[in-house]
């Protein structure tokens, strides 16, 4: 089946660089969120981060305004009924995602592919919610959706070929690079990345260095882009503790452990990036 319109479960951070990315690629896209102020910003942002694409003239502002005008947001998701792929972006909560995915198999066709953004929940469950688990595949992608060249794409226990074959397309023609993955706690990124975050706020907590100084160490010294705790907050620390607690509970190992300090930061609304503070005051 060709995939024309497709449609985006939640309008965060993630959820609009999806739907940027599909509008970009030429798709038509019903984003959906619960709120119409959600909406509102999310159109923003992909408004602007298709400004510094026309900036760089590597589109003309014709394609940005073309891009814009085939995101359509809705709050209903009955309005995902004439879609033919959809992917869901939401909060990184079990509940919420069980939800999501129940109507989702109620509201959209019986042959189209249901995908999650999730970026460390388990596929073979999220699939286990409906009556089309072989075609219940993640699709993960990275933050600035419109800059990172990795989609990770999930088998659940039950996907078949023919979901992930679709998928791996689909990425591609996103100008993504597909990573094939199976499905296990926080697959390859978060398993191996959120350890990393998590060590390097030990080392604050304990005193062993301060966060800037943690940070010079990882850019300096190892090349990254961002310190861990730079990334850390550019992800949410919500979301980083949400993942440790995935990691923790379905790997067992206490080296799963959250931080402390993360659990206690998280606990004050102190959230990262966007809620103004973090590791760092932004
Ligand atoms: N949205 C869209 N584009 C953005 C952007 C944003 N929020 N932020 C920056 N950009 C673009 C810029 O326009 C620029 O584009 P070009 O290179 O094409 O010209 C490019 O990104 C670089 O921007 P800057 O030069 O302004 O800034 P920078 O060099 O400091 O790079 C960065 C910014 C790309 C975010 C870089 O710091 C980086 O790669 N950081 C690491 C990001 C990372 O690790 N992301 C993964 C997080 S984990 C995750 O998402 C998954 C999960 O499950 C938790």
């Amino acid at each position: 089946m060709e995939i024309k319109k497709v449609g985006v479960v939640g309008a965060g951070t993630m959820g609009n660089g999806i739907a940027h990315g599909f509008a970009r690629g030429g798709f038509d896209v019903v984003l959906c969120d619960v709120e119409e102020r959600f909406l509102g910003r999310a159109l923003g942002t992909i408004a602007k981060n298709l400004d510094r694409e026309v900036a760089k003239n590597r589109i003309t502002a014709g394609d940005k305004a073309a891009a814009l005008a085939r995101i359509r947001p809705v709050t209903e998701r009955g309005q995902l009924a004439e879609c033919d792929f959809v992917i869901e972006a939401a909060t990184e909560k079990f509940e919420v995602k069980t939800e999501i995915f129940r109507d989702l198999d109620r509201v959209t066709r019986p042959e189209i592919i249901l995908a999650s953004n999730t970026s460390s929940i388990s596929i073979t469950k999220l699939a286990a919610l409906t009556a089309r688990p072989e075609k219940v595949i993640g699709m993960h992608f990275f933050n600035p959706v419109p800059v990172m060249k990795l989609v990770e794409v999930i088998r659940g226990l039950a996907t078949s070929q023919d979901t992930f074959l679709a998928v791996r397309d689909l990425s591609v023609q996103l100008e993504k690079t597909p990573v094939e993955v199976n499905d296990a706690p926080g697959f390859v990124s978060n398993r191996v990345l959120m350890p990393l975050l998590n060590e390097a706020m030990y080392t604050v907590m304990e005193g062993v260095a301060t966060a800037e100084a943690v940070d010079e160490v990882f850019k300096l010294g190892m090349n990254h882009p961002m310190g861990p705790l730079t990334l850390a907050d550019f992800i949410g620390l919500d979301v980083c503790l949400d993942i440790m607690r995935v990691l923790q509970g379905g790997l067992g190992d206490p080296k799963y452990r959250p931080c402390p300090l993360l659990i206690k930061m998280v606990d004050a609304g102190w959230l990262g990036r966007k809620s103004g503070r973090g590791f760092y005051t932004y």
